[in-house]
């Protein structure tokens, strides 16, 4: 995984909402990680943890409160021309959490995809434009039938899907899905995040995999960022986090996934984290540590020995 290239590096990101009011959110707060190319990392935490300001933010839709966003090594925040502007938002692209409220309802469906396109100028005729939204449409298992329609006369998985054609119609290198399963019915979950896997193995995407969920997120990362009130706690290879979780937080995330079994199920103990349960002292530093290649968490010195020592 060293020599892999970073396609993103994430520096300190702050995202403070009403910075300096009594009502100052700090949603993200002093979050750092890389993303390499061609893998999807995976992104949790419980609602109101900071995982879509975090997502939102590294795309640009807001600016951050603090710290950098590095693509290709190169700072997507700040003062850009409008050509550089223009092939950062080619290149990334996002798929919203709510698949109802994130299409336009007055556009057809062949409009809605090929926005990006005509942004972009990526067809030279209205024949090259409507043939690559019938192959979009094919691309996500839908047809051109459905070209003509509206979103209303849609289902939230097929939605879903539109908005994946959406997003790849630019031709994007990074996506980032914003829990693109969650408004789903369970059955069509499935389909949804293996159409996206399957794209990440076809055309070499990488994703930021946004879930609440364990379980599903699992199935689609190589690596799981879990966040805790706007902080990174752990981050690890998506095997270690499940097999050698260190922080309280992701075990109790990790304890609260049900069982196939009906008889570990049984047994199963639920977890509950208990931030006054680390008992630091004002004087220790607490930061993102690795403690085994690769695998990082949130903590003192103290607890870095004691999970060093967990790990061997
Ligand atoms: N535009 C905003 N203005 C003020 N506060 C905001 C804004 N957007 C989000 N927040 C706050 O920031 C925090 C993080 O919100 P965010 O939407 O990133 O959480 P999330 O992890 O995506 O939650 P969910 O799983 O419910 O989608 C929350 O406390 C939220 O209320
Ligand atoms: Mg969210």
């Amino acid at each position: 995984m060293a020599e892999r290239k970073k396609l993103l590096e994430i520096k300190n990101l702050k995202q403070y909402f009403n910075e300096g009011k009594p009502n100052e959110v700090r949603a993200v707060d002093n979050v750092s990680f890389d993303i390499f190319q061609g893998e999807v990392m995976g992104l949790v935490g419980e609602s109101g943890c900071g995982k879509s300001t975090t997502g939102r933010t590294i795309i640009r839709l807001y600016d951050a409160t603090g710290g950098e966003v590095l693509y290709d090594g190169k700072n997507v925040h700040g003062k850009k021309s409008k050509t550089e502007l223009k092939s950062f938002n080619r290149k990334m692209q996002m798929i919203f959490q709510d698949p109802y409220a994130s299409l336009n309802p007055r556009l057809k469906i062949a409009d809605i995809i090929a926005e990006g396109i005509d942004i972009h100028g990526l067809a030279k005729t209205k024949e090259d434009r409507m043939k690559r939204v019938y192959q979009l449409l094919e691309t996500v298992g839908l047809n051109k039938e459905h070209a003509n329609r509206y979103p209303h006369e849609f289902s939230g998985g097929q939605r879903q899907r539109i908005g994946i054609a959406r997003a790849l119609a630019v031709e994007p290198e990074f996506i980032i899905a914003d829990e693109p399963i969650s408004a789903l019915d369970v059955s069509i979950q499935a389909q949804v995040v293996n159409l996206m896997k399957k794209l990440q193995k076809e055309i070499g995407l990488t994703y930021l995999f946004i879930a609440h969920d364990l379980s599903m997120v699992k199935y689609i990362s190589d690596r799981i960022g879990v966040m805790y009130f706007g902080k990174m706690v752990e981050l690890a290879p998506a095997d270690e986090l499940y097999k050698n979780p260190l922080h309280p937080y992701t075990q109790s995330l990790l304890s609260a996934i049900p069982s196939p079994d009906p008889i570990s199920e049984r047994t199963r103990k639920r977890k509950t984290y208990d931030p006054a349960s680390h008992n630091y002292d004002k004087n220790e530093v607490i930061e993102f540590r690795e403690v085994t290649p690769g695998h990082f968490v949130l903590c003192s010195e103290k607890e870095f020995q004691e999970y060093q020592a967990k790990s061997k």
